[in-house]
């Protein structure tokens, strides 16, 4: 289930997320290092308003496990448990996400910005129709190490085919 960010009751389960390296390894910080850190990050998720972005925390089995959505516009992220990879939870999460980004929040196109060494992040995007626009080297330095960059899009007319 997806559900806005509740700041307090989801503090130590996004810590959790924050803070592993394996979660964190393309991310676009360093895990987080305690758990102020990881507070300010859901404090500005809460505090995005309806016309910056439009984020969730995804919920199961009564705990929340990561975010999918959008931070800001039309910048798309999501993260997961790294114990729950590879169930389609999180290409299940966009659907309805995506779906919102087009009909409520009327997007042009919605992008993401992913390290190629992320091959679980280019397969979820490439499944949900995303196509590749351009790449950059150089694009992040993370942690003291430059990260390169592929950038994706998805338009309102290649999703509503696609859903058609
Ligand atoms: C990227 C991420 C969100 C994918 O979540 P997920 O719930 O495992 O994704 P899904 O199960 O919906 O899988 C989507 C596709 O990716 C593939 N995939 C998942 N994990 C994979 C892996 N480790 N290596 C290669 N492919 C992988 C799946 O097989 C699936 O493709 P398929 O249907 O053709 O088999 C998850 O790996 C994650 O949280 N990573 C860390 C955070 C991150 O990097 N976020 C993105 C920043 S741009």
């Amino acid at each position: 289930m997806l559900r806005k960010v509740r700041e307090a009751d989801d503090l130590a389960a996004i810590h959790a997320i924050l803070s592993d390296p394996q979660a964190m390894a393309f991310w676009s910080t360093v895990p987080h290092e305690n758990e102020d850190q990881t507070r300010a990050w859901l404090c500005a998720m809460a505090a995005t308003q309806p016309d910056e972005g439009d984020d969730f925390i995804i919920e199961y089995q009564g705990r929340a496990v990561g975010k999918a959505g959008f931070f800001r516009f039309p910048d798309i992220g999501y993260i997961i448990d790294p114990a729950l990879w590879g169930q389609g939870l999180v290409s299940e999460a966009l659907t309805p996400i995506i779906d919102r980004a087009f009909a409520v929040h009327r997007l042009a196109q919605i992008t993401a910005d992913v390290d190629p060494r992320n091959t679980a992040s280019v397969r979820l995007l490439e499944k949900l129709g995303f196509a590749e626009t351009h790449r950059a080297e150089r694009t992040w330095l993370i942690g003291g190490a430059w990260c390169d960059s592929i950038y994706f899009a998805l338009t309102d007319q290649d999703w509503a085919a696609r859903t058609a």
